[in-house]
């Protein structure tokens, strides 16, 4: 990608995990109509559920997640006892015990629970759901001081994915990020998993951190591929410090620019591509027997608020403070601060903060944001037809990427958009014309490069 176009257009683009976006989400979407969103949801419907762990030990600088730091467990363990009656309030809403397919820890780390309290919430899951023979159980973990005991809880309780945060293996970004981890930590927590029977592996890799380098992106990936994860993250570092102010504690100056930022990425992609893994959507990568790439290949890939999964399923149920759940009817927060999550789980309601109910507009251009996110082409005319409309709606997003053609951005033959491979990057840009709520600049989001 020529570097004057990069500039042109890295702009500050939502990420698209979810349409319309988290800034459209309103107060109006309470716990009682999620009420009725669930009861009405049909009985043979399979869910997924997402359990939000917001904890760590300590803060790494450049963290973008929803977390706090604790230097004690009882704010765990009082967390788990109040997820564990959310749990029984979700279950009876629901009714009869309904099939799970897909099932997702993350956080925070969600292996800041002791052993005893991961199996006790992993039971909790398992008796008021019931787990599809194939379901998929991925859990997010942060390897440092964790022990073997807790990962064999996590096997025992039948988790089948395990996704490690590694960011970069260079002790002096470590130290700028305030995450040591030394690489024999990573890997031991692999090999163990693997001898356990959990051998579904992600790893996690940032670009854009501080004094990260293109030498150091070689060698983060050479690194990681001795432990041959079957999928690997690489995020683009989220600088956003008016949001997070930890992020302040990075020096800017020894941030790379973005040229630096680009360089890397393409490094590290390149260096993951030339080792048989195939580049999906923004930032993950897989191996071609895996899963995710016979997804991508089969058109089936799809983007929800933990990135770009495997699961079709249309009914995501957050679990915990500040999760998002996504059903077809739209979606919906609980409250971030755990004593308003918690007040309202005790008072028998769900902790649900704001959310976004669905218009036919919304799914429609939910549907195009989602294959250009996923397959860097969408037929719109396609998608229309699909949701019984026809496409001329849309023809003010068409007007919007015209100019966009001469740059090499896009390309546009008929109804079809195509992002070519160069401009993969920018596939954010190009989604956001089809983005109804975006008014330029009016938002704050991540820069897309
Ligand atoms: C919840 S964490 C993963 C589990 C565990 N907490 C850990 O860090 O090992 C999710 C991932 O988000 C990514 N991440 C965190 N903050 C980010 C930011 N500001 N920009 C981009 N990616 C970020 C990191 O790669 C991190 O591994
Ligand atoms: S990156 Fe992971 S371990 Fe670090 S603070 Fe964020 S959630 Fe916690």
């Amino acid at each position: 990608m020529v570097k004057g176009i990069l500039e042109k257009y890295d702009r500050l683009v939502p990420r698209y995990t979810s349409y319309p976006t988290a800034p459209q989400f309103h107060a109006g979407v309470d716990g009682s109509m999620y009420r009725d969103w669930l009861t009405s949801l049909p009985e043979d419907m399979p869910l997924s559920l997402y359990v939000h762990v917001p904890f760590c030990d300590t803060m790494c600088w450049f963290c973008g997640c929803n977390t706090k730091i604790i230097n004690r467990y009882s704010p765990v363990e009082a967390y788990l006892e109040t997820l564990l009656r959310e749990i029984d309030l979700i279950a009876d809403i629901l009714g009869p015990k309904r099939t799970v397919d897909h099932i997702h820890w993350g956080g925070g780390s969600p292996t800041i629970l002791r052993p005893d309290h991961i199996r006790r919430l992993a039971g909790a899951l398992h008796n008021r759901f019931s787990f599809a023979p194939d379901a998929e159980f991925a859990v997010e973990i942060d390897p440092r001081d964790l022990g073997d005991d807790s990962l064999r809880a996590l096997a025992e309780s039948g988790v089948t994915r395990a996704s490690l945060g590694v960011q970069d293996v260079n002790g002096q970004v470590q130290r700028a990020v305030n995450r040591i981890q030394p690489v024999d930590v990573t890997r031991h927590v692999i090999d163990t998993l693997r001898s356990l029977g959990v051998d579904r592996i992600n790893v996690d890799l940032m670009y854009g951190l501080p004094y990260q380098t293109v030498e150091g992106m070689k060698n983060n990936v050479d690194t990681v591929l001795t432990m041959q994860p079957d999928r690997l993250s690489l995020f683009g570092y989220a600088h956003v410090p008016w949001m997070k102010t930890h992020q302040k504690k990075i020096p800017d100056e020894a941030l790379p620019g973005r040229d630096g930022r680009h360089d890397m990425m393409m490094t590290a992609a390149g260096g993951l591509m030339a080792q048989g893994y195939r580049w999906i959507g923004l930032d993950h990568f897989a191996r071609e027997d895996d899963a995710m790439t016979r997804a991508l290949d089969a058109g089936e890939l799809h983007r929800n608020f933990q990135g770009y999964t495997t699961d079709p399923c249309p009914a995501l149920i957050g679990l915990g403070a500040s999760s998002i759940g996504s059903l077809p009817q739209g979606y919906i927060q609980n409250h971030t601060p755990v004593r308003t999550w918690r007040a309202a789980i005790e008072a028998g309601e769900p902790g649900i903060a704001k959310g976004v109910q669905l218009n036919d507009d919304d799914r429609l251009r939910r549907a195009i944001i989602e294959r250009l996110m996923c397959d860097l082409k969408v037929d719109v005319k396609a998608v229309c037809e699909a949701y019984g409309c026809t496409p001329e709606t849309l023809i003010p997003a068409f007007d919007a990427l015209k100019p966009m053609e001469p740059d090499g951005v896009c390309t546009i033959d008929g109804w079809t958009v195509t992002i070519p491979e160069h401009a993969r990057i920018l596939m954010r840009t190009v989604a956001a014309m089809f983005d109804k709520y975006l008014a330029p600049d009016a938002q704050r989001h991540s820069r897309a490069v």
